[in-house]
């Protein structure tokens, strides 16, 4: 079988490789680039839970061919956060109980990270509205919701307390250099 050779930038890496043409992105991500965060569900665009950030816009990785990835940036769960020191949106759905059996979560925090990049304080219809893409077979949606309600805010206070943190910081490096 041919092969083709793509390059694409995944979380911020550069990433070569070669494949074959009909690779699903969804399974490139998860068993050439080993980022099982992705997961897999319908593999007909349905489900949205493989959902991943390619060029800036949330994108069905089942849906497409590695190849057509070449040469764009990809964003997977992976980059948010980790165990150790969760992503706001991580935190707040550990603290809304915004999941239970966890296979639709990576897609849902994927959008919700979209969501929150373009528009920091979304109202609940808002939310809702993204939120609808993907499917949940397990919360009823409405921990969901609130997961990333408080994530906007935590995201809008850390923001907020951004500027009074570098001064902070600015303060500190011109004593240690006195
Ligand atoms: S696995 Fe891609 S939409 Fe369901
Ligand atoms: S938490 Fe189980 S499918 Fe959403």
């Amino acid at each position: 079988m041919s092969t083709i050779n793509i390059t694409v930038k995944v979380n911020g890496k550069p990433r070569k490789a070669t494949v074959p043409p009909r690779l699903l992105l969804s399974d490139f991500i998860r068993q050439n680039l080993n980022l099982p965060g992705t997961h897999v569900g319908c593999e007909h665009g349905v489900c949205g839970c493989c959902t991943v950030i390619v060029d800036g816009a949330p994108a069905r990785s089942c849906l497409m061919f590695a190849v057509q990835a070449d040469g764009s940036e990809i964003t997977t769960v992976e980059s948010l956060g980790r165990v150790d020191s969760l992503h706001p949106i991580q935190q707040a759905f550990w603290e809304e109980h915004g999941l239970q059996c966890g296979f639709c979560t990576p897609g849902m925090l994927i959008l919700a990270y979209d969501l929150l990049q373009r528009n920091p304080n979304p109202t609940e219809e808002e939310v809702r509205d993204v939120v609808s893409d993907n499917l949940c077979r397990c919360t009823g949606y409405q921990n969901i919701i609130n997961s990333i309600l408080k994530a906007a805010g935590k995201m809008r206070d850390a923001e907020a307390n951004a500027p009074a943190r570098a001064d902070v910081a600015a303060v500190s490096k011109m004593e240690a250099v006195q």
